[in-house]
């Protein structure tokens, strides 16, 4: 899953400093260069291998703490310190340098071998009249493999989420499942208001949910929900893999709730953080529970909907010929 755009950090958290992050197992440093334009290097000088997320930022690059050795955005040595001829000595010297693009607040980068593949993600809704937005960010101590999973697991909701989420009292609703070439979904078909607190908050007339959820490669889940034309919610995750159990994820909130609007947030923000919380803690404790006894060996029930899909996508099938499928599911 290497060869993709993933988000190392949000545009507000790369200001003066440089700041280091690890993606896919790899030490990264990013920073702005002198016209603010953000970069990403390899996290290690090439002289002496000092971590150069430890240096300073000047007019030419990145600089190292230890003998001054600067590093333009683009990954060439731009001043040694101590030399007397000027660039000669250095012309040639490298660190990596990935690809690196800032949009809608985020600064995505591409640690792939290959050349960059198309454009990162857009999440929708952004900026559009009506609705609004906010980002969540979170470290989970898991597989990203074992986020998306949780991410678009209803079943889960009723146990870790109870009362929050959705209630003790479920009722039948049949679910479509469709697949692509790099993504699989799951429609909710007529699904009666959740018996919780969000439930109540988001749909106070009890209308019935139009509910879909959807991954897609490498690690982006979206959940939607739309009430009405004038009440919609759409939850994005992006998953940036850290190391083997860790991982980034940034959680894009958008909704439009009328006539309540922007207000709407004062309770549903510190609402979905706590929700949130839920599944960092359930996740570390699969993961720890994971490694004791040896590694995973999952069961894949009709019950976990969208999992096995998701599964195959990531193990490289394409889901485009699958035929479209129906079944019960109590939520
Ligand atoms: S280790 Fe970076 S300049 Fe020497
Ligand atoms: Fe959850």
């Amino acid at each position: 899953m290497k060869e993709h755009w993933y988000i190392a950090c949000r545009s507000r958290q790369l200001g003066k400093e440089p700041l280091a992050r690890t993606v896919h197992g790899t030490a990264l440093v990013l920073f702005r260069d002198q016209d603010g334009r953000a970069a990403c290097l390899r996290d290690r000088c090439a002289h002496r291998n000092m971590a150069l997320s430890r240096g300073k930022v000047t007019g030419k690059g990145l600089r190292c703490a230890y003998h001054g050795w600067t590093w333009a955005g683009d990954g060439h040595c731009a001043d040694i310190p101590a030399s007397c001829d000027g660039c000669e000595s250095h012309a040639k010297l490298r660190v990596a340098a990935f690809p690196t693009v800032e949009k809608q607040g985020f600064v995505w980068i591409w640690t792939g071998a290959a050349e960059p593949g198309g454009a990162p993600l857009d999440f929708p809704r952004f900026d559009e009249a009506g609705w609004h937005h906010w980002v969540m960010e979170r470290r989970f101590e898991g597989h990203a493999f074992h986020c998306v999973e949780n991410f678009l697991d209803v079943p889960h909701t009723a146990h870790v989420h109870r009362g929050l989420f959705r209630g003790e009292e479920t009722k039948e609703v049949e679910i479509e499942i469709r697949g692509g070439e790099d993504w699989i979904e799951a429609e909710f078909i007529n699904e009666a208001r959740m018996d919780s607190l969000i439930g109540r908050m988001l749909v106070p007339d009890g209308e019935s949910i139009h509910h879909v959820d959807r991954f897609q490669l490498p690690y982006v889940t979206r959940v939607d929900y739309r009430m009405s034309e004038r009440r919609q919610y759409i939850v994005m995750s992006q998953c940036t893999p850290v190391t083997e159990t860790e991982t980034r994820v940034y959680t894009y909130m958008a909704y439009r709730f009328e006539p309540l609007g922007a207000l709407v947030r004062l309770a549903f923000e510190p609402i979905s953080h706590l929700i949130l919380n839920q599944d960092v803690k359930i996740i570390r404790e699969q993961t720890k529970d994971i490694a004791r006894d040896g590694g995973a060996r999952f069961v894949y029930h009709e019950t976990d909907a969208i999992a096995r899909g998701i599964r195959a996508l990531l193990d490289g099938k394409s889901l485009a010929h699958q035929a479209v499928e129906r079944r019960k599911l109590r939520v």
